[in-house]
């Protein structure tokens, strides 16, 4: 059994990271933690909570920080940045309302206590939003650089961006928290930039094939990825069908197929935290002669048939305690 804990900020893609973590026989969800991210905390908090409500999963959810480490005013949650696009992540999703109340304790509590704990050696930390309460909790207990036996995040690009040319989102919306966990001497990263989720899109027959599974997270699959293609904002030219990539379950589907990774290595590794046009960049060396000390390992392409795979086999699980009826 994949035992792991899941840091976010719902966001639709982080809610298929959700689900597929939950249901999927191959792991158990231990708890999930919530940054502010593509919407404001608050917000990623219920969506978090909606989502393990709507399919019947009972996953402890913890709330962290509401604000990046340094740019208290920068950068802005994603549903006010991207005023141009404001239904593409949008502050609720479209479930019904939380059930279950978020837990007291504080999610850089919940992580330390999490892995401090040598029950937990085999646990695995996901991180799928900024980093901010990884690095909280990193500078709050510098012991879970060994403690922490994997981190899988999703964040930065080797090539391009999303929210600014040179920058992914995870890694822009708090660069000096990316920066400390990438240099805290965590035991493993493995990081799958926007490269790796770029060359494994959804298409319009997934989301058929995921309300055709009959079960809470198959429509719930169905709709959210629905809206991401629908939002997509890639060129059609640039695309072999109407399709969309589905970032953040990527890092749980390596947790469970590691063979979803089909390029990659491992390098030296750091985040742009000043750059005037390249703030939040991922730094990846990938010169054969540098020697900078190897940090992580990054995916740069991945195998869509293994990714569906592992999604279908999570979501056509129905725990039976899901959604109450409208
Ligand atoms: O850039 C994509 C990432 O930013 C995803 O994790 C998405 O959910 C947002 O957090
Ligand atoms: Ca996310």
């Amino acid at each position: 059994m994949i035992r792991l804990v899941l840091d976010c900020d719902p966001g639709t893609d982080d809610a298929f990271a959700i689900m597929l973590a939950a249901l999927h026989p191959a792991t158990e969800l231990m708890a999930v933690s919530t940054v502010n991210g593509n919407v404001a905390l608050p917000h990623t908090t219920e969506n978090a909570l909606r989502v393990l409500d709507h399919i019947g999963a009972q996953v402890p959810v913890f709330a962290g920080a509401d604000r990046p480490l340094v740019r208290a005013d920068l950068p802005i949650p994603r549903d006010v940045l991207n005023a141009d696009n404001p239904k593409f992540q949008v502050a609720e999703l479209a479930l019904p309302p939380s059930r279950t109340p978020v837990q007291d304790v504080p999610a850089v509590r919940m992580l330390i206590d999490t892995f401090l704990d040598p029950a937990n050696a085999d646990v695995a930390l996901v991180a799928i939003g900024p980093l901010t309460n990884v690095a909280l909790a990193l500078e709050q207990e510098p012991r879970l650089a060994e403690r922490i036996p994997r981190l899988v995040l999703m964040g930065g690009a080797h090539v391009g961006g999303n929210v600014t040319s040179t920058a992914e989102f995870n890694l822009w919306a708090d660069p000096e928290a990316a920066r400390a966990v990438f240099t805290a001497g965590l035991r493993e990263i493995v990081v799958l930039p926007l490269d790796a989720t770029h060359s494994a899109p959804l298409t319009w027959a997934d989301c058929d094939a995921f309300a055709d599974l009959g079960t809470p997270a198959g429509e719930a699959a169905a709709m959210f990825l629905r809206h991401r293609i629908a939002q997509d904002q890639t060129p059609d030219g640039l695309k072999a069908e109407p399709s969309a990539p589905v970032h953040d379950p990527l890092c749980v589907a390596y947790l469970i197929r590691p063979d979803v990774i089909t390029s990659g290595g491992a390098f030296p590794v750091t985040v742009e935290t000043t750059g005037e046009l390249t703030l939040g960049q991922l730094i990846v060396d990938t010169r054969p002669w540098s020697k900078a000390p190897v940090t992580a390992t990054v995916a740069f392409s991945a195998a869509v048939e293994v990714f569906r795979e592992v999604l279908m086999e999570a979501f056509a699980h129905d725990l039976g305690t899901g959604p109450t009826p409208p």
